[in-house]
């Protein structure tokens, strides 16, 4: 399809796919999820699992996705529902893109509410609440800010205003922009807290934690919420990679963008968990205390820092740019399907989807307060969405949409897309696709559920 006929525009430049696809990957689940699971799933073995996931798995997942919405130039709806007319691939894989944009729109459910917290960690400070704390007076900061739903509640609504407003535009101008600035400044930023948290903190206990290997802790269910998680950072799964690879321009090799995207997303986790890890051991902090651990190891070294008021605010302001970018992402499927497919502008398409989701949000705010009931498998809302996404829509999404790419659509459709460089790019990228990636995260997935 020429490029004329892309519907809402191509990147400007190559760079700004690699760093919107950045941009969409990088986010929450680096530094705020990353470092808990690491932390919950017993460190080397999770990382090492992690790396092999992203490399082998998501790796190969992600350009067939890029590929997919690159050779289509629509949204994946739409591509899907037109192979199904013309009879490419069978009717039923329509459902796939469905699940996909469902799964984004149940994750963004609960990221914003958490962008909101680094919302309320940037405003606290500016006002040096976070001076001087430490692991008790931390603690107590964060469960206090947890019983407080209205708080949280604004947070979440002012974060869910900026993604409306973002995603409103057409992607290619409103994301460019941001990107451009917000990750060469994050990168920056992390590098600067890493080296003065390995300088200051217990670095020693912090690195055997992370790089020591215990094979006890090798499971099936690591391996699940390593594979799950490996998907959620990278951002493949939701049809949102498909989305930008739809614009981005013929010229660019798939497997050199998307190999530099994992490069740095996989670049970001292990800064943040260099950050929080030699703090954790030093304070105190139980490293398996799950998702409040970066919210109560992190302002330590804020208070802790000189200039700690400003290194405070622009940290937590770029946490909650970065969780912007990627939540523009999980949108973007419906936005841009309702967008091309009925005519509605996208603004009006944002907005009827982000008040769905700002709407489930306050159960996820009260989840976290006062209404803390275990609904089902003695998870509360916050914990069931979370699994339920990572754990089971995500990997099953990613898989489906893999399959698709691999085994149903015709190869030489594909070959076209990657061939423009190398022959052996596709090569090596089709087979490790067909024969290593998907059964991989089939068996894993598998043996997780069962619990083997
Ligand atoms: N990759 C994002 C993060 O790590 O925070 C989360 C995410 C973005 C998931 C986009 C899914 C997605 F489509």
């Amino acid at each position: 399809m020429p490029e004329s006929r892309c519907l809402q525009g191509i990147w400007s430049s190559p760079w700004i796919f690699i760093f919107a696809a950045a941009g969409s990957a990088i986010g929450l689940g680096n530094i705020w999820k990353f470092p808990y699971m690491l932390g919950s799933n017993g460190g080397g073995a999770f990382l090492l699992i992690y790396c092999l996931c992203l490399v082998g798995v998501g790796l190969p997942m992600l350009m067939a996705e890029v590929a997919l919405g690159r050779t289509v130039r629509s949204n994946p709806v739409d591509t899907v529902n037109d192979l199904a007319e013309r009879k490419v691939v069978p009717k039923y894989w329509v459902a796939v893109p469905y699940l996909a944009g469902i799964t984004g729109i149940l994750i963004l459910t609960f990221y914003s509410v958490i962008a909101g917290w680094a919302f309320a960690y940037a405003q606290r400070s500016v006002t040096g609440v976070l001076e001087g704390l430490d692991k008790i007076e931390s603690e107590v900061l964060f469960q206090t800010f947890l019983s407080s739903p209205v708080e949280m509640i604004f947070w979440h609504t002012l974060f869910m205003a900026l993604v409306i407003l973002t995603v409103g535009q057409a992607v290619t101008r409103g994301l460019s922009s941001v990107v451009r600035i917000l990750l060469p400044a994050l990168i920056t930023m992390l590098v600067l807290l890493s080296v003065y948290a390995l300088a200051t903190g217990e670095s020693g206990a912090a690195l055997g934690f992370i790089t020591q290997l215990r094979w006890e802790d090798v499971t099936f269910e690591v391996a699940l919420s390593a594979i799950g998680h490996a998907l959620f950072s990278l951002g493949v799964g939701l049809g949102a990679m498909f989305s930008y690879g739809a614009y981005m321009s013929k010229r660019m090799s798939i497997a050199k963008a998307c190999t530099i995207v994992v490069g740095l997303d996989l670049l970001v986790s292990v800064l943040a968990a260099l950050i929080i890890f030699p703090l954790t051991f030093q304070f105190g902090v139980a490293v398996d205390s799950g998702p409040s651990l970066p919210f109560v190891s992190l302002p330590i070294i804020f208070g802790l820092l000189p200039g700690g008021q400003v290194f405070g605010l622009v940290f937590f302001v770029l946490l909650a740019v970065a969780a912007l970018t990627s939540a523009i992402s999980m949108m973007e499927l419906f936005v841009s399907w309702m967008h091309e497919r009925f005519y509605i502008g996208r603004l009006k398409a944002a907005f009827i989807l982000g008040s769905a989701i700002w709407f489930i949000g306050i159960a996820i705010v009260l989840s976290f307060s006062h209404w803390n009931a275990k609904i089902l498998f003695g998870l509360n809302t916050f914990e069931l969405l979370d699994n339920l996404t990572s754990l089971i829509l995500l990997p099953i999404a990613a898989i489906a949409l893999s399959i698709l790419v691999a085994w149903v659509v015709p190869e030489p459709i594909l070959k076209n897309e990657m061939i423009a460089k190398n022959v052996n790019h596709f090569r090596w990228w089709y087979t490790t696709l067909k024969y290593v990636s998907i059964p991989a995260a089939i068996l894993i997935t598998l043996a997780g559920w069962i619990g083997v």
